[in-house]
């Protein structure tokens, strides 16, 4: 670790409370009692390293501690905006975002299949949770489906993510935000993308790129309404995206709103 990104860390830490005891993770009512996070020590410390490359492991330390989707000022305002019924989230890892969320008022429910520290977590074991994140697979999101649904850097090339936006949809489920990179990154499969509307092609029939599910013949179910860019890492192309659910009555082909993100810490 370098001095300089030490200390970005460190000082980082100094602006705690901090994150929450493992114990506290079983108790679901725990968030009302959570003491006031100063600011934003993610995106702070992020301020604070000169090497933002992949390859510093202070930037590798900062993803483990707090979340690989940095979460900026105006994609907080934004899903704030677009949940007055509260957010369940999957796949919360520290439960960062569900945090900084729930300082902004508001009402946020995390699962996560492994939630941290627990050392099955191939992303997050023995970190400390932000917020109470509680164990839950996709099944567990079709109980929530008044609330608007949050993915946060869905795995790659992993099924879960298409999973939960098909399984939200037939529960009922009305709006998701994603926060990850677009077709192709890594965020998400391709079939994850096809049901956000955001891949129009069959990467496997079209264009014949290996280890990619056919596509063909899924329709999204869908639409997104509004997006800011998020701006994590260098080299990392995040939105975050509202989507509203389709049916084939409401398909209309209406574009997205983005705002480009000014790199304010807000
Ligand atoms: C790349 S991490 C992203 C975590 C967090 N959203 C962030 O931005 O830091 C993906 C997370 O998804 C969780 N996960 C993997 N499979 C899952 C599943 N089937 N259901 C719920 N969560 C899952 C992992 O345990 C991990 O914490």
């Amino acid at each position: 670790m370098s001095i300089e990104g030490g200390s970005a860390l460190n000082q980082a830490q100094r602006s705690l409370p901090g994150p929450i005891r493992s114990e506290a993770v079983t108790r679901a009512s725990d968030h009302h009692e959570l003491p006031r996070l100063r600011g934003n020590p993610l995106l702070e410390a992020r301020a604070r390293i000169a090497d933002l490359s992949p390859e510093n492991p202070v930037v590798e330390e900062l993803r483990r501690r707090y979340a690989f989707g940095v979460p900026t000022p105006p994609a907080l305002e934004l899903i704030a905006a677009a949940s007055p019924a509260g957010i369940v989230e999957l796949g919360a890892g520290t439960g960062y975002w569900a945090r900084l969320l729930h300082q902004a008022g508001v009402d946020v429910v995390a699962y996560d299949r492994w939630p941290p520290p627990c050392p099955e977590n191939p992303f997050f074991a023995g970190s400390e949770p932000w917020y109470p994140v509680l164990p839950g697979d996709v099944a567990v999101i079709g109980r929530h489906v008044d609330r608007m649904l949050l993915v946060v850097w869905p795995t790659r090339n992993e099924t879960w993510p298409a999973g939960a936006l098909a399984h939200f949809h037939a529960a009922g489920g009305e709006r998701v935000v994603f926060v990850g990179e677009g077709p192709g990154g890594r965020t998400g499969d391709s079939v994850f993308h096809c049901l956000l509307g955001d891949e129009g092609r069959c990467l496997s029939c079209e264009l014949g790129v290996a280890d990619t599910p056919c596509t063909c013949g899924i329709r999204p179910l869908w639409q997104a309404t509004s997006s800011v860019e998020v701006g994590s890492w260098p080299g990392v192309d995040d939105d975050c995206i509202v989507y509203e659910r389709v049916d084939d009555r409401r398909f209309l082909n209406r574009r997205r709103r983005r705002k480009p993100w000014t790199g304010e810490a807000g």
